[in-house]
């Protein structure tokens, strides 16, 4: 890739971002795109938040990705926000077209994309998520949007469960939303369809533990873990011993990544570059 005169900026902003993955992927993205463009990190703490987004227009960055802690803070500094991400009061994408900064949230997307692929029909399921943090308030509402039938929250301090379902009731009234401990004794015999860790249990170096037992889920069921270091938690090993379907937090790191693109540039990867881009990201996550 040459970096010239044309070159377009496109940066993640959050404290830290040392660890991310973003710039590996959208850096990819824009070769096997074609695209001149190259994509940097920036730290930037609360205090400098507003300087940093004056810097946008005066440096004329095209896309912005933004994390923890920047996501609901830097709404007040936007010209538009679409809907999604006003509902969610969080943004993690932002588009500078001519100089007007506009906000998108990409997390349920990139969520909701691997079910997408895979047929799985959301309309009338009963989904049960684990945990009631950041992702998991984005997967509540992109879920709950689908018009599933019934949003079970399980979460180790039930009151943030009980808090996201009062947010969540307001916009989606049709669906029965339960709230529970997450070790409690009903989430083995509610029959869901869709179980989701958005915690991070499982996760590197805690590769031992799994957020559910998953062996005493008796209905087959697809599960989704948020997590993606390691590829496959001890959650979606146990689930696949137990014959259900998995999906891996790769797809769901990758898509709304790409989900970012589509806003940016239109980006469609072909299979082929999906699969290129994936194995890539999959070696650098190690
Ligand atoms: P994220 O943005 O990744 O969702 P977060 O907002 O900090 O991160 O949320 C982390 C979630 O993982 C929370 O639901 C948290 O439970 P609490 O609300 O009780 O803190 C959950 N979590 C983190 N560590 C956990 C653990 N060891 N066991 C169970 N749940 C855990």
């Amino acid at each position: 890739m040459s970096i010239n005169s044309e070159t377009s900026l496109y940066c993640l902003v959050g404290n830290p971002v040392s660890k991310s993955l973003s710039p590996d992927i959208h850096n990819k993205v824009f070769e096997l795109e074609d695209i001149n463009s190259i994509y940097m990190t920036f730290n930037i703490k609360s205090e400098e938040l507003k300087s940093f987004m004056s810097s946008i227009k005066t440096l004329n960055i095209k896309g912005v990705n933004v994390t923890i802690p920047h996501k609901i803070d830097i709404i007040k500094y936007l010209d538009e926000v679409d809907e999604y991400a006003a509902k969610l009061n969080a943004v993690n994408t932002i588009k500078n077209e001519n100089g007007k900064l506009k906000g998108y949230n990409t997390d349920g997307l990139g969520f909701i994309k691997a079910l997408k692929d895979r047929n799985i029909e959301l309309k009338e399921k009963k989904c049960l998520v684990i945990g009631a943090g950041g992702a998991s308030r984005a997967i509540c509402h992109i879920l709950a949007s689908n018009k599933i039938k019934q949003l079970t929250i399980a979460n180790r301090t039930k009151e943030k469960a009980v808090k996201l379902k009062e947010e969540l009731k307001v916009f989606y009234k049709d669906i029965i939303i339960k709230t529970y401990d997450y070790n409690s004794a009903e989430i083995y015999t509610e029959n869901n369809d869709i179980y989701i860790n958005t915690t991070n249990v499982g996760m590197y170096p805690n590769e031992e533990q799994s957020p559910i037992e998953v062996e005493k889920i008796k209905n087959k069921a697809v599960f989704y873990d948020v997590v993606y270091k390691p590829l496959q938690t001890k959650f979606l090993k146990d689930a696949k011993l137990n014959k259900h379907e998995t999906i891996q937090g790769i797809e769901m790191l990758l898509n709304q990544a790409l989900e970012s693109q589509r806003i940016w540039n239109d980006v469609e990867l072909e299979a082929k570059e999906y699969e290129a881009l994936k194995k890539e990201i999959i070696k650098r996550a190690k």
